[in-house]
């Protein structure tokens, strides 16, 4: 088998763990296939493809991503791990890669599913209307996560956050419906985005993309799992918050969960 195929063959046998075993692959490489493919050639629209770019060129970007000269939430989030030596590593390796490789990312797959019973066992911790789009955002958290933000403690294993997005309501006359404190009323939820911490979790993703044991899932309005293709932006995204246990809102659960 020539050597391009052969490497096709077990890109599409195999994801990061066995991969990491290919000859040479330096292991902090294995932080960018999610997104650059496994072989460095993107099979998405907006991910530029890094095989066979030139290496001098790799280096300058990640040091750009790196410093934030260049910018893009994903890759300032990634570059802002890397040692100088990870970035000499990567660069000669993408160069390295062929560019007529098929496009075959390494999954990460989310094993968060939809929370049975939801809302039931959650607490409402934000709430966001907008009269202009006709819709209103409610934020709710499970009582791991609750109690321990009300204790001031980092959100354990078992916490689980999710974002619904709904219409709001409107009368006979298309005219927004509001309740007796003025407020949108929220109608059918529309989607859901959420995020869930289990132990052990976190050992499936790469290091750099690890959130702790965080998991992060888009749900329909049934509660089927869609973009999970887009799991490892959410894992970069959200990674530079640790110290928040990667919870953009971590400060409004706290204050919702220490009001009397
Ligand atoms: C979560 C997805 C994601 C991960 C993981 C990721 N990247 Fe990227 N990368 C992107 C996106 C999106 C862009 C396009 C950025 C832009 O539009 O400026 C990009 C752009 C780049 C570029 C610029 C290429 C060019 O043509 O200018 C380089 C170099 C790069 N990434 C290297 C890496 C390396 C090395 C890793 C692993 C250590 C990595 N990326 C991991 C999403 C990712
Ligand atoms: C471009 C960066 C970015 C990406 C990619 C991203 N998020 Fe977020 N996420 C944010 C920001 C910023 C907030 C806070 C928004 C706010 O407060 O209104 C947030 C908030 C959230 C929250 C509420 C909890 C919190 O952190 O405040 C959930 C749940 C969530 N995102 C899930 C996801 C999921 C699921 C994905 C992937 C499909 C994803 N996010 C991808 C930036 C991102």
């Amino acid at each position: 088998m020539p050597a391009r195929r052969a490497r096709r063959v077990l890109a599409v046998l195999c994801f990061t763990a066995c991969v990491a075993q290919a000859q040479g692959l330096p292991p902090v490489a294995m932080n960018c296939q999610p997104c650059h493919g496994i072989d460095g050639v993107s099979a998405a629209a907006d991910i530029p493809n890094l095989a066979g770019q030139r290496r001098a060129y790799l280096q300058g970007q990640l040091l750009a991503f790196r410093s934030g000269s260049r910018k893009n939430e994903l890759m300032n989030a990634v570059a802002a791990q890397l040692r100088d030596e990870d970035i000499v590593a990567l660069a000669a390796w993408w160069s390295g890669r062929s560019p007529g490789i098929v496009a075959v990312a390494a999954a990460i797959p989310s094993r968060m599913v939809f929370p049975a019973g939801f809302p039931q066992g959650f607490r409402e911790y934000r709430r966001e209307e907008d009269a202009e789009s006709r819709s209103v955002n409610v934020s709710w958290v499970n009582a791991p996560g609750w109690t321990a933000a009300a204790a001031g403690q980092p959100l354990p294993d078992g916490s689980i956050i999710v974002v619904a997005s709904h219409a709001a309501e409107v009368d006979a006359g298309g005219a927004l419906k509001r309740d007796a404190q003025g407020r949108l009323v929220a109608g059918l939820a529309q989607s859901y985005s959420g995020m869930q911490a289990e132990a052990g979790w976190g050992a499936e993703v790469p290091p750099l993309l690890r959130n702790g044991n965080w998991h992060y899932a888009l749900f329909s309005a049934a509660g089927e799992p869609r973009g999970g293709s887009l799991h490892p932006h959410c894992l970069a995204c959200h990674q530079p918050q640790g110290a928040n246990s990667h919870v953009f809102g971590l400060g409004m659960i706290k204050a919702a969960a220490r009001r009397p």
